[in-house]
C-alpha cells in the first residue's frame, strides 16, 4: 500500500494499515514527522513493513531532518535502490530533480555536481552543514543516485517523489527510468493529488508502465484488484478520514440519524453516496445537509 505525502499526518496511514493489514506500505515523500518516525508509527510497527523515499520537505529543517534519517526507521529509505518487497522489486528515487545540481533534461556531463561527494569536496568546512553538503541537497537528486539505479537490475514498480513526465510538472527522466528498469508501475507523491493517468486519458493503456499519483492522507493499494476495498468508497473514506482522522472507519461503520439509522457505509453501498458526502461536507465546513 502506497500513502501519499504525510506533512506530518500519519493518522491516515494508522487508519488504514489498521483496516486493510498491507503486507507492506511504501510511504512517498515529504512525511515531515513531529517525532522520530518509528515513534510516529509505533502502533502499526508490528503489523507491517514500513518503507519510505524521502521528498523536497523533509529537508526543511533540522527536526524534519532528524525525525526521519536518524530515526530508527533510518534505514528503510528506498531512494536510489531497489528492495524485494512483499514479492515486488520495487525501485526508489526520493527528493526532487534542481538544476543548481542537475537539470536532467541536459546531459549528465553538464550537471553542476555529480554526486553529493562532489559537492561536498567543493565546499569551505565552514560552509559545511554537519561536515556534509547542506541539508537541502539532501533531498536533490544527484546524477550519480539516478544513474546506479539506470544500472541496477529489472524492478517490478518504481516509487518517485518526483512525477512521470504525463504530468504537467513531471520529468521525461523518470520515464526513461521506468523504462529501463523494465517496471510496471509508477507512483509518485509531491503534488498533493489522486491520479490515475490511464483514467484521466494522460497517458494511454498501451505505455510501458501505468503511473498514479497518489493524493496526501490518501493512499494506493497494489494489486488493485485484490484489495478488498469494497466496504466504503475510497473517495468516502479519504473525506471521512479528512474529517475524523483516525476515527474515521469508526464513523464510517455507526449507525447514523439522518442515515434512517442506517451505517454511512451501507447507506453509501445502496446508492446513497451523495447523501453521506454532503453529511461530512457539512460537518467539515458548517452549513445545511
Ligand atoms: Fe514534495
Amino acid at each position: 500500500m502506497f500513502f501519499g505525502d504525510p506533512h506530518g499526518n500519519f493518522e491516515p496511514v494508522i487508519a488504514a494499515v489498521e483496516r486493510f493489514r498491507p503486507e507492506a506500505i511504501v510511504l512517498l515523500g515529504d512525511l515531515q514527522a513531529q517525532q522520530p518516525l518509528h515513534v510516529e508509527l509505533a502502533p502499526i510497527l508490528d503489523r507491517t513493513k514500513v518503507y519510505f523515499i524521502h521528498g523536497n520537505h523533509d529537508t526543511d529543517s533540522d527536526l524534519d531532518y532528524d525525525n526521519l534519517f536518524g530515526s530508527e526507521l533510518a534505514d528503510r529509505n528506498l531512494h536510489g535502490r531497489i528492495v524485494e518487497i512483499a514479492g515486488y522489486k520495487i525501485a526508489g528515487l526520493g527528493g526532487l530533480f534542481r538544476s543548481k545540481i542537475w537539470d536532467p533534461r541536459r546531459p549528465v556531463e553538464e550537471a553542476a555536481f555529480f554526486s553529493a561527494d562532489a559537492l561536498r569536496r567543493s565546499m569551505r568546512p565552514e560552509e559545511r552543514w554537519r561536515d556534509g553538503i547542506a541539508r537541502r541537497h539532501r533531498s536533490t537528486i544527484f546524477p550519480e543516485d539516478y544513474q546506479r539505479l539506470l544500472r541496477s537490475p529489472p524492478a517490478d514498480i518504481l516509487v518517485t517523489h518526483e512525477a512521470a513526465a504525463a504530468h504537467p510538472h513531471g520529468w521525461q527522466a523518470i520515464d526513461e527510468l521506468a523504462e529501463t528498469l523494465g517496471v510496471q508501475l509508477v507512483i509518485h507523491g509531491h503534488h498533493h493529488r489522486d491520479i490515475n493517468y490511464v483514467a484521466e486519458g494522460l497517458m494511454t493503456a498501451a505505455a510501458p508502465f501505468r503511473a498514479f499519483g497518489v493524493d496526501m492522507g490518501s493512499h494506493l493499494a497494489w494489486p488493485r484488484d485484490e484489495t478488498g476495498l469494497g466496504s466504503a468508497p475510497q473517495d468516502l473514506l479519504d473525506l471521512a478520514t479528512q474529517v475524523f482522522g483516525a476515527a474515521a472507519l469508526a464513523w464510517l461503520d455507526k449507525p447514523h440519524e439522518w442515515l434512517d439509522g442506517q451505517t454511512p457505509t451501507a447507506f453509501a453501498a445502496a446508492g446513497g453516496s451523495d447523501k453521506v458526502r454532503s453529511i461530512l461536507n457539512a460537518i467539515q465546513h458548517g452549513g445545511v445537509v
